[in-house]
């Protein structure tokens, strides 16, 4: 089929003018209830979107029923898909850690299906908040503090969950969210004020926005912070100039829950009909369930403070974000069709198999190592007895993380199960609790001393549980809570040969374990296949290859601490009195089975003119016995600017396979287009002088050459 867009384009405004006000506000509506007041809108046609609403036949019947109202305009049915539908998925930032594009979008593709056979025709995400503070519960659902991987995961993203349906239309409507700057939430609290420079706006919060809306994403959603004394959510210059002028963006912004109402709670407006002017003025097209939009856009028309121009420029994009969902095809103007939102078979496509195989990939892809002392790890299979400590090692529920969706934790395969599953009757496993999340006593950590003490090695899982991360939950404090130290600490005093696994939702302050502990798997929030991808990778059926995408501090007084920051005047001098500078596993860490040597860094040429290309190589060596992927990544420091620059910044990578005593060849080609940057005049541009390129496996690589841009 051609592009959709076309032929529906030209008939939308002949659409508009034939709706009365009522069902041209009511399209400006989205509900997150299902009462009498809804049901009677809808029979009105009066109402534009419903979301947290599911069921195939519901929303069948729920799209019928406006068909055979007066305005006979489909419904946008929104949910929060962050990771999985009815498969769970890894938590966003988990999936990142992955380096492969590939499976992070097949993980949207699918959780797009899976939604769109039950009728969701709109999911709020990708989640593409650049964030660079842990305490910040929300970091779970982003890809990290990186703008330029930010940026491509934030595209793949879009790509998974619009593709293409049988009917050749996008299975979903993408939102990307939250715009913007909302991962800078002061303190890491969760709502709270954001400073943001048009510089920084530009280099580090708008980038992955960018992606989205070059990979087309339908739709955006507005966020609650304050910019710089802007709640975004009211603010033109954001949405309307920067957004939608700057980067182009022609699809319907959604608000994120009341978050225009919320215009009043921050001070900017006097009353709700305050609050709405201001926000159908910024460009929020769409009011996420306050209903403020549909109480008083027709006064604010009539008062003469809105013009019909105002409200017609919404009800477009709305309608136009349905067209290009195909949401009109086949729905003639005076007669009901049948539904044509959903044409799979729902119970064929809900975890099918090739989706939980699939969930089960990233999963594995995503588990960092992140130490492994005197090669403990991967655990023989020879082991006769293995003791697996602690009370998420047999939760459903966490490992689910903090969107769950329509999953059901029945699915989840917890890690007791896994390992059990993965060894069988051979190996003797003990389970104990030890402790819970947060609390323990002292009968349960005297039970997991003793099954560890009487294993030959144990398996210790802590952390987070799926409510001590996502929304509204920051943290002050990032250690292991108290109660799982200590039962740590117990545990190592009776076995050295114990494997913290780690449950959470971000990262966590480890020195100590980091000290005391000889091997360490950052195991995330895995989803439905947990359990399984722990195993694979403990008894090393599977080699990590995971990379961190944000930096783990050694403490909560770093934060913010990121690999990308700038050098300072006096570089030499920065530090604590009473801590390293460095973070304690920084951006692009992670260790595998395998060990890999770089070496002969060769650029093509020393001097790059600015239609040139610069090609860098490299040679990675396997200088293990056990084949192992290994994720290569190039960094550019740009030495002299008119801005401070980053002292280095990711600009490429390469996740490769590479056998048992294999050397490799790795190839980049650096062009003048990764050298650009945000000005202080705003543009978007290089500027000539020398830059340092940087090989290795994580953000600390050494191997580095310069050039100089002519
Ligand atoms: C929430 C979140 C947003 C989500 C929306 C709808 O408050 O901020 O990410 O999509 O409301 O649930």
């Amino acid at each position: 089929m051609d592009d959709p867009d076309i032929e529906l384009y030209d008939n939308v405004d002949e659409i508009i003018g034939q709706m009365t006000n009522d069902i041209k506000i009511g399209q400006l509506h989205q509900s997150g209830s299902y009462e009498e007041l809804e049901k009677q809108l809808l029979r009105c046609g009066e109402i534009g979107s419903l979301l947290n609403f599911c069921g195939a036949d519901a929303v069948s019947g729920i799209q019928n029923t406006i068909i055979e109202s007066i305005s006979k305009i489909p419904l946008l049915i929104g949910d929060d898909v962050i990771h999985g539908y009815s498969t769970g998925f890894p938590i966003p930032l988990a999936e990142s850690c992955s380096f492969d594009l590939e499976l992070i979008e097949g993980s949207a593709a699918i959780a797009g299906r899976e939604a769109s056979s039950q009728g969701v025709n709109l999911i709020f995400a990708p989640m593409v908040d650049i964030a660079r503070d842990p305490r910040w519960g929300r970091v779970a659902e982003g890809a990290g503090e990186d703008p330029y991987y930010g940026a491509l995961v934030a595209g793949a993203r879009v790509r998974g969950f619009q593709r293409k349906n049988s009917r050749g239309y996008p299975q979903t409507a993408s939102c990307p969210k939250h715009f913007v700057g909302y991962g800078a939430s002061e303190g890491g609290r969760d709502y709270d004020y954001t400073e943001i420079s048009d510089l920084t706006l530009r280099n580090t919060y708008l980038p992955p926005f960018i992606a989205a809306i070059e990979a087309g994403a339908l739709a955006m959603m507005s966020s609650f912070n304050d910019v710089s004394g802007s709640p975004a959510s009211l603010c033109s210059d954001l949405l309307n100039d920067v957004l939608r002028t700057e980067l182009g963006f022609d699809g319907m912004v959604v608000s994120d829950w009341e978050s225009v109402q919320q215009g009043k709670a921050h001070g900017v407006a006097a009353d709700d009909s305050d609050a709405a002017l201001l926000g159908i003025k910024a460009g929020v097209d769409m009011d996420m369930h306050s209903g403020i939009y549909r109480q008083h856009i027709q006064a604010l028309i009539d008062s003469g403070k809105l013009t019909r121009k105002d409200l017609d420029r919404s009800v477009k994009r709305i309608l136009q974000t349905k067209m290009r969902l195909g949401l009109f095809d086949g729905v003639e103007w005076n007669a009901p069709q049948p539904s044509v939102y959903y044409s799979e078979d729902s119970g064929s496509v809900l975890r099918a198999p090739h989706h939980i195989a699939a969930a089960r990939e990233i999963a594995v892809r995503s588990i960092v190592l992140l130490k492994n002392e005197g090669g403990l790890l991967p655990l023989p299979k020879s082991i006769r007895s293995l003791a697996v400590i602690g009370s998420l090692a047999v939760s459903r529920q966490d490992p689910l993380g903090c969107w769950q969706c329509k999953t059901d934790s029945s699915n989840v395969v917890t890690i007791l199960e896994g390992i059990s599953q993965k060894t069988g009757t051979a190996v003797q496993i003990v389970y104990a609790k030890g402790c819970d999340a947060a609390e323990c006593n002292e009968e349960d950590m005297a039970e997991a001393v003793r099954a560890a003490g009487q294993c030959e090695a144990a398996v210790v899982v802590l952390g987070e549980t799926c409510y001590m991360s996502g929304e509204n939950n920051s943290r002050a404090f990032l250690d292991l809570p108290v109660s799982q130290r200590e039962l740590l600490r117990r545990i190592l005093e009776v076995n050295r040969r114990t494997v913290l696994v780690l449950m959470n939702g971000r990262p966590l302050t480890l020195a100590w374990e980091d000290r005391h502990v000889d091997a360490i798997v950052e195991g995330w929030q895995l989803g439905d296949e947990s359990g399984n991808a722990i195993a694979d990778i403990l008894f090393g059926d599977r080699n990590p290859s995971g990379k961190l995408t944000i930096s783990f501090p050694r403490s909560v007084g770093q934060i913010p601490v990121y690999y990308n920051h700038r050098n300072s005047g006096r570089p030499e001098l920065i530090r604590y009195i009473d801590e390293e500078t460095s973070p304690l596993y920084p951006f692009g860490y992670g260790l595998s089975y395998s060990s890999f040597q770089y070496s002969d860094l060769e650029l093509s040429s020393v001097v790059m003119g600015r239609d040139d290309t610069i090609t860098v190589s490299v040679i990675v060596a396997n200088t293990s016995d056990v084949a192992g992927e290994e994720t290569v990544q190039l960094y550019i420091g740009d030495l002299v600017s008119s801005v401070t620059r980053p002292v280095r910044e990711l600009k490429a990578f390469a996740k490769k396979l590479i056998l048992p005593g294999e050397q490799v060849r790795i190839v980049f080609n650096i062009t003048e287009s990764m050298l650009r940057f945000y000005r202080h005049d705003k543009k978007l541009a290089s500027e000539p002088g020398m830059f340092r390129i940087y090989v290795g496996t994580d953000s600390r690589a050494a191997l580095c050459k310069e050039f100089e841009l002519v």
